[in-house]
């Protein structure tokens, strides 16, 4: 079954933008010719997911180059959005679990990227419907931002794969423990 994975970059202390909604501290960052390479990871995907935040956040800064041109987008929220027309975006909202199904149906039988933020991948591993997690922990500290995934229960992982890379950055993928 097509699994939703959180694929996402953050910072030492647990972060992934500041309370500001900058990302200067990932975009400064060279990650390195050995990272996990994104062209890869993007293959085994189907659907995207993400809350209106980073939604507004992708339109007020690179509204001319939609990262996900060849697959279907869900994007969360309550409020009324509107995106242009000649790009797949589906504006979704309410149960967790419904939206999982939608985006698994679109996907067709490729993973699904929860792209974040965090409220929205803890909106998935609250209800019990995000199964992988792909970090790349950058080496710096904010003190405050954006949390990286803010559950309203603990939720469990298990490690699969640890790999520091050159630059300092470190890569994880984590399963999440189903009970
Ligand atoms: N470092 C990285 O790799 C990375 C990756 C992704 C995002 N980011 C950053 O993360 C920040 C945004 O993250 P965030 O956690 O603040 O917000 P977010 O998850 O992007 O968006 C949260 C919003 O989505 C809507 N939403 C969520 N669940 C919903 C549901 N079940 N039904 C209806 N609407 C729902 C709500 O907005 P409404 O008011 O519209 O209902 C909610 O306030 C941005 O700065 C972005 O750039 C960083």
């Amino acid at each position: 079954m097509s699994t939703l994975v959180y694929y996402v970059a953050a910072t030492l202390d647990g972060y992934i933008a500041t309370q500001q909604h900058k990302l200067d501290w990932l975009d400064n960052f060279t990650l390195g010719d050995d990272a996990t390479s994104y062209d890869d990871f993007y293959e085994t995907i189907g659907a995207v997911v993400m809350g209106s935040q980073t939604y507004n956040w992708i339109m007020s800064n690179a509204p001319d180059d939609w990262p996900y041109q060849d697959v279907p987008a869900f994007v969360m929220s309550s409020q009324n959005l509107s995106a242009p027309p000649h790009l797949d975006i589906t504006f979704v909202e309410g149960d967790a679990g419904d939206i999982a199904t939608k985006a698994r149906h679109a996907a067709k039988g490729k993973n699904v990227w929860l792209v974040g933020g965090g409220k929205t991948a803890a909106c998935f591993a609250n209800a019990g419907e995000l199964q992988q997690l792909f970090i790349t922990t950058i080496p710096v500290f904010l003190g405050s931002g954006v949390p990286v995934l803010p559950v309203d229960h603990a939720i469990e992982v298990v490690l699969r794969k640890q790999r520091t890379l050159q630059s300092g950055a470190i890569e994880c993928v984590l399963d999440v423990k189903m009970d």
